[in-house]
């Protein structure tokens, strides 16, 4: 599936790039912004800027909402393309690619950095899903809800880049982090296979202790929990080194649920060993290891 904001930003004109920011601006202050403020902030007359709303309806960039005032406000492929622009500007990223994958609460796709090196770019999207029917069901927060998505999904890239980063300074076997913009992360792509899609490991012990060891380092040196560990969320390099990604959901072990968090970690790793690859290791010991006791 390609991405509408990537496919339309080399129609977009500087000054539909402009109109997109006036309305993510004006959205921190309404959730729909009128047309007024928009001309306004873009220094157009009414009737010019009403042109280029036009353009970005058609692109579904953005949401036409009548009510007692005539509003707009970004959809998510308008927030894409606010985002992808950014990081062009900024030259990070000099391409955009194929799509590597599709999660739960993301959208994976391939990248060219400034070295015309390839990297990953994760789209954060967060609660799109049941949005629709939450937004039916709860009318009383209807009024932040749209807002809300797009910021939860800047807030879960942001988590997700801090994390990053600090278990890659820790020297923690995880992607190198390179850039975010708004919902979006830039990182290293990871050559390999996903671990739950490996039919064999050379060695699955060493495999098993090296993804124990990233967890005990990171609760006893790094203070926090990945809080989302399993064999989807590891690549094996060709090196045959676990990679660890996905770090949305990570917490500080100071976080009140964090020991809870640690041991579903554990048990998913565990299980999987065990059904998959036949090792089996005592709960409670390893446990006790990760946690230093
Ligand atoms: N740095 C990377 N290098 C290579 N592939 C990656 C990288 N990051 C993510 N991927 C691929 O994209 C997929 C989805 O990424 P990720 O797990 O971060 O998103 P998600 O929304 O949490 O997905 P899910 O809900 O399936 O866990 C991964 O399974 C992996 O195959
Ligand atoms: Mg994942």
């Amino acid at each position: 599936m390609s991405l509408q904001g990537a496919k339309v930003l080399k129609e977009l004109s500087q000054i539909a790039i402009r109109t997109l920011t006036a309305i993510e601006t004006g959205m921190r202050r309404s959730e729909y912004v009128d047309i007024e403020t928009i001309a306004k902030f873009i220094k157009y007359n009414i009737s010019s800027t009403e042109k280029i709303l036009q353009k970005c309806h058609k692109l579904n960039l953005i949401h036409r909402w009548t009510g007692h005032y005539v509003g707009y406000e970004l959809t998510i492929h308008g927030y894409d393309a606010l985002a992808l622009n950014a990081l062009y500007e900024k030259g990070t990223i000099r391409g955009f690619g194929r799509e590597k994958g599709v999660g739960k609460e993301s959208r994976v796709y391939y990248g060219l950095d400034a070295n015309d090196q390839e990297v990953i770019l994760k789209f954060h999207r967060v609660g799109f899903t049941s949005f629709h029917q939450f937004k039916k069901k709860r009318t009383y927060t209807a009024n932040k809800q749209h807002l809300s998505e797009l910021y939860v999904s800047r807030l879960s890239a942001q988590t997700e880049y801090q994390w990053l980063q600090h278990a890659h300074k820790m020297g923690l076997d995880v992607p190198k982090p390179i850039d975010w913009n708004r919902h979006v992360i830039v990182e290293e792509l990871i050559l390999g296979v996903d671990l739950v899609k490996l039919k064999k490991l050379t060695d699955p012990e060493a495999t098993l202790h090296a993804i124990l060891d990233f967890m005990k380092i990171a609760w006893q040196e790094g203070n926090f929990v990945h809080g989302d560990l399993s064999e989807h969320n590891i690549i094996m390099n060709y090196d045959e080194i676990p990679i660890i990604f996905d770090f949305p959901q990570t917490i500080s072990s100071k976080e009140q649920n964090s020991i809870e968090l640690l041991e579903r970690d554990i048990d998913n790793i565990l299980t999987f060993f065990e059904r998959k690859h036949k090792i089996s290791l005592d709960r409670k010991e390893t446990i006790k290891v990760i946690l230093d006791e």
